[in-house]
């Protein structure tokens, strides 16, 4: 008998005894998708690869039927309950819902928009934002956050840009990574995490001309080294889902590109999560002119590999539903591969818990969430970090506290809905806080405030004009805030003239002429070409939009309770003319660095931005030197760490971010003339000096090379360390073979 007992079978007979749940998570999952997946009928599957807008109001009856897997931005947990009910108790298998919303920064505490936060450059404080944001959605039902938009943008005509970290695929990566973890938290079957989604594969802020939803055509090596990395780094996260994009790419469109969905994401990065179209952007195949019409954008969209189709077509949701069981029929799409399609939904819904705990238990999520005083406090946080000083003539900034009193002046003073920035639709108006309420109360027993709103954001309507010059003439300094409204940026926001909107620079204009000493306060999605008000206004703060706690951060600015430390994370140009600008440039043949006619250079204006990428101010002064280089020969899979000492030389303590950029000197193929390797926020009191190391591992030197292989090329590299990709001290070292 004791023969018989092979390591084997003794381990076959221990398994056997194994309580079920016992047996790793993962297997055990995929068992239960095998399990169920066996009982679905066609139609049952299909309902799983089709998600409905609450505005598509699904029924009930197709819910019991299970024609519906997901339905995106139901903003109520009563009806998601209700919803989730019927799936769980009424379908033939009681598969249950995957309720979808655009939870983008923050959910109800709304954050600084993500190009704002991304100039913080702070990741631990963004991937918090992130994951209080899912706190407070959990709390409603929500499971899944169209979230992280990772869009590489060089473009500020685009809208969207303000919906991303800007143009570096870094620093891009380095925020896109922590905002999945922030949603996801430790796990996705914590009650108080969301699914997150990489959107919007792929390469969708690069559309001609800055043109919403335009083409976009860029080459092999763009696509892989600027526009993919930080969808691969959210992968790397753990990124359950990821969502197609509107774009064609280089002629197919990023929703039927099989090469793009498959065997990028799939085959080489192994992604198993599942695939979302965006907005219909299956059924737009057809106007992409690559399929002749519903079925055959159907056929194309899921064999390229989205696997669920948000919308189907914004009137009936007949892509996927109608078009694939006819597909399947005639024989054109095997049913396993819609199985395999299906598997991956269930994969994501199995690991979100929803098939133990399918209701929102308002009572736990409560009792499990950070209180509502530390998510404000974070939101102020991140948002006072978010400010990008970009001008201080004089030490304007910060307010002198003699002063007795101040004018408020501009469009967006007293706003609180602008300010929230593109996608904050759940924010609790009461909340907001204005820059005059934030002025206000830090200022308003010792200063009297004169508040005048002198124009709209747009038109021409110069009526108020006459109230905001005597509000100035009575003030000795001016704080005037202006900007663009929130729907001038984020989707279908593209805009060709990029100066301030409206009246608002000739408000700024007569209001300069009083010779008041005045601090622009602005607002905006994007770059603005502000070159008339960087020439002649005393002190410029971009504040993008900041969300909830936009008049309290502005307010501890303006007085120095917090010292401005956030950088440029996107290069705005002196015109229009200039786009795309972006610091990581090719070199060229001819560089304009002398003078002369035939160099690469604007016959009407210097080629240089207004403002370069990794740009902020500080009220002190920081010192970059004595850059080390531990290793000035070193082999290919060498770690090599390189030093600089950073002093506070000012007189106020404050936070500089340190900026690592390498360049190979000659390669294989053109290099930029620089490309962020690292960075790291430092406080320092003045006076302070502290060394800041960065390690430069073997994977920051890789590039592709001229056959499109990551290699690492021997040969000198430039090492550039600085608090701004224009300000830069410089070593180098060498790769031998
Ligand atoms: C946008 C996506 C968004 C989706 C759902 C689309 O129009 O492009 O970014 O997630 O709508 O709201």
């Amino acid at each position: 008998m004791l023969k018989l007992l092979t390591p084997l079978r003794i381990l076959l007979i221990f398994c056997l005894f194994i309580p079920y749940k016992s047996f790793p998570q993962e297997t055990n999952i995929e068992e239960k998708i095998t399990n169920l997946v066996s009982k679905m009928t066609l139609k049952e599957k299909v309902g799983q690869l089709s998600q409905f807008a609450a505005t598509m109001n699904p029924s009930l009856e197709m819910i019991k039927s299970g024609d519906v897997g997901s339905i995106l931005s139901i903003k109520d947990v009563n009806s998601i309950n209700r919803f989730q009910k019927t799936a769980v108790e009424q379908s033939r298998l009681g598969i249950p819902l995957i309720f979808g919303y655009d939870v983008i920064h923050g959910y109800k505490t709304t954050f600084p928009v993500p190009l704002a936060s991304a100039s913080s450059w702070d990741t631990s404080l963004i991937k918090e934002s992130a994951r209080i944001a899912a706190m407070e959605a959990s709390l409603e039902g929500i499971k899944w956050t169209f979230a992280p938009m990772v869009d590489i943008c060089r473009d500020p005509r685009w809208g969207r840009i303000v919906e991303g970290a800007g143009e570096d695929p870094f620093l891009g990566s380095a925020i896109g990574g922590a905002l999945v973890r922030g949603f996801q938290g430790d796990s996705l079957n914590d009650l108080l995490s969301l699914a997150a989604c990489s959107k919007h594969y792929v390469a969708y802020g690069a559309a001609e001309a800055g043109r919403e939803y335009n083409t976009t055509d860029i080459s092999e090596r763009t696509l892989r080294e600027i526009y993919l990395p930080p969808h691969n780094a959210a992968v790397d996260a753990g990124a359950a889902t990821v969502m197609s994009a509107f774009n064609s790419l280089n002629g197919i469109p990023a929703s039927a590109n099989y090469y793009t969905l498959t065997e990028i994401l799939r085959n080489e990065w192994g992604f198993n999560g599942f695939v979302v179209s965006d907005w219909n952007s299956v059924g737009q195949l057809v106007n992409h002119c690559v399929a002749a019409d519903k079925i055959e954008a159907a056929f194309k969209g899921f064999t390229a590999g989205v696997d669920m189709d948000m919308i189907g077509d914004t009137v009936e949701g007949d892509i996927y539903p109608l078009n694939l069981p006819l597909l399947v029929e005639e024989g054109k799409i095997p049913v396993s591969r819609i199985d395999e399609s299906v598997r991956r939904i269930l994969r994501i819904k199995f690991k979100l818990g929803l098939f133990d705990h399918p209701y929102t238990d308002t009572v736990k999520i409560k009792s499990l969430m950070f209180s509502q005083e530390k998510r404000d406090s974070t939101a102020l946080k991140l948002a006072e970090e978010s400010i990008v000083l970009m001008k201080n003539n004089s030490g304007i900034l910060p307010l002198s506290k003699e002063l007795k009193s101040i004018a408020v002046i501009g469009p967006l003073s007293d706003d609180k809905a602008n300010l929230l920035g593109p996608w904050a639709v759940m924010t609790e108006s009461g909340r907001v806080i204005s820059v005059l309420n934030g002025i206000n109360e830090k200022f308003s027993s010792t200063i009297k405030i004169n508040y005048a709103k002198g124009c709209d954001i747009e038109g021409d309507d110069t009526s108020g004009f006459g109230e905001a010059v005597q509000a100035a003439v009575n003030s000795e300094v001016v704080i005037f805030v202006a900007g663009e409204s929130s729907s001038m940026s984020g989707e279908a926001g593209s805009r060709t003239n990029l100066n301030l909107p409206g009246v608002q620079e000739l408000l700024l204009k007569r209001i300069y002429s009083t010779g008041k000493p005045v601090v622009l306060v602005l607002m905006n999605g994007r770059p603005l070409t502000i070159n008339w008000e960087n020439e002649n206004i005393n002190a410029i703060l971009e504040c993008w939009f900041l969300g909830d706690q936009s008049g309290k951060a502005i307010a501890n600015i303006l007085t120095g309770d917090y010292n401005p430390s956030g950088k440029l994370t996107i290069t705005f140009p002196r015109s229009v003319g200039q786009i795309p600008i972006y610091y990581n440039h090719l070199n060229t043949g001819r560089p304009a660095i002398e003078p002369g006619r035939y160099i690469s250079k604007y016959l009407d204006s210097p080629n240089s931005p207004l403002f370069p990428f990794g740009f902020g101010l500080s009220y002190t002064t920081f010192k970059f030197e004595n850059l080390n280089i531990q290793k000035q020969k070193q082999g290919k899979q060498d770690i090599n760490v390189v030093s600089v000492q950073i002093t506070n030389s000012g007189t106020v303590p404050g936070t500089e971010i340190a900026q690592l950029y390498l360049h190979k000197i000659s390669s294989n193929v053109s290099r930029p003339v620089k490309e962020l390797k690292g960075f790291r926020r430092i406080f320092l009191n003045p006076g302070e000096t502290k060394k800041v190391y960065f390690s430069i591992t073997p994977d920051l030197l890789e590039s592709y090379n001229s056959d499109m292989i990551k290699t690492i090329e021997p040969g000198k590299y430039d090492v550039m360390i600085g608090g701004s990709s224009e300000d830069v001290v410089n070593g180098s070292f060498e790769i031998v073979n």
